[in-house]
């Protein structure tokens, strides 16, 4: 028995560590350029420049490295944020910041063992380039590289790309199965020991071990194979953080992680056996998949120093920005002409669903069940992006998150710190001790690779086991 289950155990005096008890907590570190609060920028410690100041990326990843996180993550869309110029100008957030692949590409060669995760859309993009770009990422980082594959829900990608509308919700995701197989398959180009590299015999590769893939299907036709050698993992990480039903199935067939919001433990706990329980179908088991939910940690050494910093960073949402936010998650309604201290006005039910957008049903739903005035409702929404604020001392902290993982409602976190660098200075310095005392989370990285620290399998080549 691990000695931190016992202290665990001893702690809590609560049994139920023993439901996962060799299991460890798996957590990401989500990096918004200045930081997921929407006013980071204007908090006196966050690098203002962050989207494109390399040396605060090398920090953050060398932190979180420190803290022994099994990812960092950046998000990505191929278009400056549109909307309301007065608004975007006082929210820098995703207007300039750097192609995530090439960051992490760079970030690779100044960090050892953390993964490293971004995002590239299926919508706006081919299979074949990103499969090479992910295979690079994965032999330049030693296996370390995953790939969060988005189908985009951001009308202004779709102009940059000879198109006047995007592509309707289902269509999106029946693209990004296809996309995604053949990303697979084009990894499978060359098996794992193709290269034989003799000069006794003059001999390179073996020609038996090339493979064609050949693909030719609805929306995509590919035949390779892929001028990248096989990546060190076999398949870089497949994440998703899709959450209606075509984007949790498309989960349940492919991803190996998902991101998700989740703002109460009985919801997480759904979340979490519907979409294990729809892996069965594609023939996998439950654990070739985690689950790591939005986690805006608030931390401080006592409860009343995070509420004040919490404090702090709402009182810096200005009005209009607060209404942007709102306005987009609520799929474009325009709420400037409303009482900003009144009630949500009834939105009409296409709002927000021609795009599927799942934000819409939560905020709705918020101001509907706890009578939010507009105001309240975007300082709710604005502060944590949609997702989860959880705020408290480091004590606070880690209970919350240890009664979310021993209640099978996460297998782990995806934490988003508000501000940055010191949000998530505070994270690795405040509440990861507190975690590894528990016996929740490594003390130390045990293996090499990106699969390694999420406990994932190497997958075996398509053509290995066709001839197995
Ligand atoms: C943590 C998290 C990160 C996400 N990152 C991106 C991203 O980088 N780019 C993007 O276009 N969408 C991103 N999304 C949006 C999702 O891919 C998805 O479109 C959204 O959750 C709505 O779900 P649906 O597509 O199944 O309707 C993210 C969502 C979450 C929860």
């Amino acid at each position: 028995m691990a000695s931190g289950l016992h202290r665990a155990r001893t702690r809590t005096g609560d049994p139920m560590r023993a439901d996962r008890p060799d299991e460890m907590m798996k957590l990401g570190a989500f990096f918004h350029p200045t930081g997921n609060h929407v006013a980071a920028w204007l908090h006196p410690e966050a690098q203002i420049d962050a989207g494109t100041n390399f040396k605060h990326y090398v920090n953050l990843a060398q932190t979180a490295e420190r803290g022994k996180f099994d990812l960092m993550f950046l998000a990505d869309a191929l278009a400056v944020r549109d909307g309301k110029l007065a608004a975007l100008s006082r929210w820098p957030q995703y207007m300039v910041y750097f192609d995530p692949a090439t960051l992490l590409s760079a970030i690779a060669a100044v960090t050892e063992h953390i993964g490293l995760v971004a995002t590239a859309t299926t919508s706006y993009n081919e299979p074949y380039n990103i499969a090479r770009k992910f295979a690079s990422l994965d032999h330049i980082s030693g296996g370390r590289a995953g790939w969060n594959v988005v189908t985009s829900s951001n009308l202004s990608e779709a102009y940059n790309f000879g198109r006047e509308a995007h592509f309707e919700h289902d269509e999106r995701y029946d693209r990004a199965v296809e996309f995604t197989e053949i990303v697979r398959g084009l990894w499978d180009s060359w098996d794992d020991d193709a290269f034989v590299r003799d000069r006794a015999t003059g001999r390179y590769f073996d020609p038996a071990k090339l493979h064609v893939l050949n693909h030719k299907g609805k929306h995509f036709s590919v035949r390779g194979p892929l001028n990248v050698a096989r990546p060190p993992q076999g398949h870089p990480v497949i994440f998703q953080a899709g959450s209606s039903e075509v984007g949790r199935e498309l989960a349940a067939r492919t991803a190996e992680g998902v991101f998700t919001p989740q703002h109460a433990l009985t919801g997480a706990q759904e979340f979490y056996r519907d979409l294990k329980g729809r892996m069965a179908k594609y023939g996998r088991p439950p654990e070739a998949l985690k689950i790591m939910p939005g986690l805006n940690a608030i931390v401080a050494r006592t409860a009343r120093e995070a509420d004040e910093k919490h404090r702090y960073l709402q009182s810096l949402i200005h009005p209009d920005v607060g209404l942007e936010l709102l306005s987009n998650a609520l799929g474009g309604f325009d709420l400037s002409e409303y009482d900003i201290d009144g009630p949500l006005p009834d939105i009409p039910d296409h709002w927000g669903m021609v795009t599927g957008q799942t934000s819409l049903r939560n905020v709705v739903g918020w101001a509907r069940e706890e009578g939010l005035t507009i105001r309240q409702l975007y300082e709710r929404f604005a502060g944590a992006r949609g997702q989860r604020t959880l705020k408290g001392s480091p004590v606070e902290v880690a209970d919350d998150m240890e009664k979310w993982f021993l209640g099978y409602g996460v297998d782990g976190f995806l934490v988003q710190p508000a501000y940055l660098p010191g949000g998530l200075d505070d994270f690795v310095d405040l509440v990861i001790p507190e975690l590894q005392s528990r016996g929740l989370f490594r003390s130390d990285y045990e293996g090499a690779t990106l699969r390694d620290h999420l406990g994932l399998e190497r997958p075996s080549s398509r053509y290995a086991a066709a001839t197995a």
